[in-house]
């Protein structure tokens, strides 16, 4: 953005583009607040970004699938201001809180396999580290295994995980132990476009390989997966690929963690993605959409495996916020009272229609995929076989932001365009979206 438009930083200053970016650059780490595209805003709300520039955008990928109800939903930040009013911090163990124990008591009813019993963090990475930590105490075995193109997180156990890109991997070594990667069923990327449970058969023998010739199944903890790769370019794998891993997992007494951080509450019109693929994981790490804004996220398990996991092995301060869990539970009620996931579903259909007619019309869309409202353009060089294009890629993403549309890159390349606007998005808004990504596309 480089509008010079004078707006309101605060009710007692006007700032400009240029002078945030100065105060940025003078303060923020780089590697941190370098991203694309550092959109100034002012005021956010429902699906919709105020610019600091003075124009309205419309926010597609729901602050990095966050904002799952909407920016600023009415209900959520009155449950958050209710709960403000009478405790903000509440060092779980040091006190007990209601908005805590209530959430708890919600949560089995929406997820796979009745999980029910938790342990709340802040943010998806950490929910990652408690997955793997859970696994190896409870198991008393090294071993994970997770797949290439995945993302699991930032911090160390998380970064160990994640192989999406080695950027997030340099100089960053020696990495957690034990850990081995094998390839996900991407099959798209593979060399069996047109035939997935080719993809799958070779995707679980590599996995077969690496239990016969690298680490015994006796020596594996748990398999992480993200039922469908995120940042990795929005990869839906084939229905069998998760349930044959649900397989060999309960074969060989492996425990299987779903990574729903991006997946859960509601993304993909169902609760969580298990569903959708009617898998049940043993483990489940939450976060991102859970709050709809407010930094919590969870581990979660049946007790008779989540009470295996001896106390004080791990242990955490803000987790479980009173203010972050009351916005849980509106956000929870605010998925079933406005019928969000049958929203998701309706609307994410009509979205991959209509971007399916623009495959048809453009020959540098190679691909689209993607369920619910987590759906992706893969743009390639035309008339290549599948080259990515991620020249093509920021073009598009630039062009569609200069006319309002804030979406974000994926894949390895950056060549894939994610699309995955707030549950409360509705068809004319998609139409609105998917009119501007037409005119963009039209520039390339
Ligand atoms: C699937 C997945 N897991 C974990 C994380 C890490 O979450 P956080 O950035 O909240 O630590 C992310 C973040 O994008 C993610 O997409």
């Amino acid at each position: 953005m480089t509008s010079e438009i004078i707006a309101e930083a605060s009710p007692t200053r006007k700032t400009t583009y240029a002078e945030l970016v100065k105060r940025r650059e003078k303060m923020l780490a780089p590697t941190w607040a370098q991203d694309w595209p550092n959109l100034a805003v002012i005021r956010a709300e429902g699906i919709y970004l105020q610019g600091l520039d003075g124009k309205r955008y419309m926010d597609f990928m729901s602050g990095f699938g966050v904002v799952s109800v909407g920016h600023n939903h009415p209900s959520v930040i009155a449950a958050a201001r209710e709960q403000m009013e009478k405790q903000v911090h509440g060092a779980v163990g040091v006190t007990l809180h209601e908005s805590a124990l209530r959430l708890a008591e919600m949560l089995p009813e929406i997820l796979p396999g009745r999980m029910d019993m938790f342990f709340f963090g802040n943010s998806g990475s950490e929910a990652v580290e408690g997955c793997i930590k859970l696994a190896r105490n409870v198991t008393k075995k090294p071993g994970i295994i997770a797949f290439t193109g995945a993302f699991h997180g930032r911090t160390y156990g998380a970064a160990s995980l994640t192989a999406s890109k080695a950027v997030y991997r340099t100089q960053l070594g020696p990495f957690l132990s034990d850990v081995y990667h094998v390839p996900f069923a991407d099959v798209y990327h593979s060399s069996h476009p047109d035939d997935p449970e080719k993809c799958v058969n070779e995707a679980i023998g590599s996995l077969e390989t690496v239990l016969k010739r690298l680490i015994a199944p006796s020596q594996v903890a748990a398999i992480i997966v993200e039922p469908i790769q995120g940042e990795g370019g929005y990869i839906v794998p084939p229905k069998t690929f998760l349930q044959r891993l649900r397989e060999i997992c309960s074969r060989e007494d492996i425990l299987l963690i779903f990574d729903e951080v991006w997946t859960g509450f509601g993304r993909t019109g169902e609760w969580f993605a298990a569903q959708a693929f009617d898998v049940i994981p043993d483990v489940m790490a939450v976060g991102k959409g859970i709050a709809s804004g407010f930094p919590l996220s969870a581990v979660c398990a049946r007790n008779e495996l989540m009470s295996r996991w001896e106390p004080t092995v791990h242990g955490t301060t803000f987790g479980g916020n009173p203010i972050s869990c009351a916005a849980a539970i509106a956000t929870i009620q605010t998925i079933q009272d406005e019928k969000l996931l049958a929203n998701t579903k309706r609307v994410g259909e009509h979205l991959l229609r209509r971007l399916k007619e623009l495959k048809g019309k453009y020959s540098v869309v190679g691909d689209v995929r993607g369920i619910g409202l987590m759906t992706a353009l893969e743009l390639i060089e035309p008339d290549s076989d599948r080259a990515p294009n991620p020249s093509a890629g920021k073009k598009v993403l630039n062009e569609a932001l200069s006319k309002g549309l804030l979406m974000y890159p994926c894949g390895l390349y950056g060549q894939a365009i994610r699309i995955a606007p707030p549950l409360i998005t509705n068809t004319s808004q998609i139409d609105e979206a998917i009119s501007i990504l037409d005119r963009s596309l039209a520039t390339i």
